[in-house]
């Protein structure tokens, strides 16, 4: 009986202390590099969206407005607030690399989505596959324009790691083929750049079959400057994001002949943070599969990228 007693005891003082040293609720500080495109105003949705499944999570959100400087300080405030997680998608690869690993060293786990920055002090990097998308990209315009053409590259930021990817895979796709690019710029994601930069290449070159934009914004940038010289017609538009009210819309519209999905992770970010406060494991990198869309498959919801 005594021991009976005694075993009760220690049991019950064992599930109070486990009881008490749970947490029951979890503070994720989530800096997005900037809220101007529709992009990135649809992840933080996607993140929220997930958050909101769960009722022990509460999500602050920063906006960066696209300065390096800025997202550096969310990284030292939420530090300072001691949040339980950091979720970045960061501008600029080597700007913020530091802070980073700066917070991640501090002993808060920091998931790194979309964006990379350099070397591997985070958690746990999330996003598609670059390179594939713009490979699967410059085989499908190779086969569009039947291995000939003379065509338009609107680069994305150039030190982020996003345009880097999309610009080296689709280069090494259109090799061998006849395939020239006669004017290329980087128009840092933004759609007037894109359509400043279009206005150059219309002006100087008469003949123009296709504009590759590393994202959607940056063709439809594109498609508006032809479009205002009466040359839309003769030019085919691709880009990449595939948002349904963006990029796969457009296709719709018969505006871009193609457009990369890019999913945004904000999911994804989600799940990783939940298996994290739960005390599992996670991959230092989770790679997100991607589809495209054409005239000939968007009714039946796109196609996956082949590999
Ligand atoms: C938005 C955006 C997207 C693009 C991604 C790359 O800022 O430019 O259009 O796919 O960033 O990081």
């Amino acid at each position: 009986m005594r021991r009976a007693f005694l075993i009760g005891f220690v049991l019950l003082t064992l599930s109070f202390t486990l009881l008490l040293g749970q947490k029951k609720s979890w503070v994720i500080g989530m800096s997005q590099c900037n809220l101007g495109e529709p992009w990135r105003v649809q992840m933080n949705a996607d993140v929220k969206k997930a958050a909101d499944e769960h009722g022990e999570l509460t999500v602050t959100f920063k906006d960066a407005q696209n300065d390096n400087l800025r997202q550096r300080a969310h990284l030292e405030e939420f530090v300072r607030a001691g949040v339980d997680l950091i979720i970045v998608s960061p501008k600029e690869a080597a700007p913020l690399t530091a802070p980073v690993r700066d917070a991640y060293k501090s002993g808060i786990p920091v998931i790194v989505l979309d964006r990379r920055v350099l070397g591997e002090d985070y958690t746990c990097f999330i996003g598609a596959d670059n390179k594939k998308i713009g490979s699967a990209a410059g085989r499908w315009v190779a086969r569009k324009l039947g291995g000939k053409g003379s065509i338009v590259e609107l680069k994305g930021l150039m030190t982020s790691t996003p345009g880097q990817d999309r610009h080296s895979g689709f280069r090494d796709a259109i090799k061998g083929s006849n395939i020239t690019v006669t004017f290329e710029a980087d128009m840092k994601w933004l759609e007037p750049n894109a359509r400043k930069e279009m206005e150059s290449a219309l002006a100087r070159f008469s003949n123009i079959d296709l504009v590759y934009a590393h994202n959607d914004p940056g063709a439809h940038g594109a498609y508006l400057a032809a479009r205002a010289a009466g040359r839309e017609k003769q030019i085919l538009f691709v880009g990449i994001d595939a948002l349904p009210q963006e990029g796969q819309m457009y296709v719709r519209q018969g505006v871009l002949a193609a457009s990369f999905e890019y999913p945004t992770g904000g999911r994804e970010a989600i799940e990783t943070a939940l298996k994290i406060f739960r005390g599992g494991k996670v991959p230092k990198e989770i790679t997100l599969s991607s589809r495209f869309f054409t005239s000939e498959n968007i009714d039946k919801g796109g196609e996956v990228l082949p590999d």
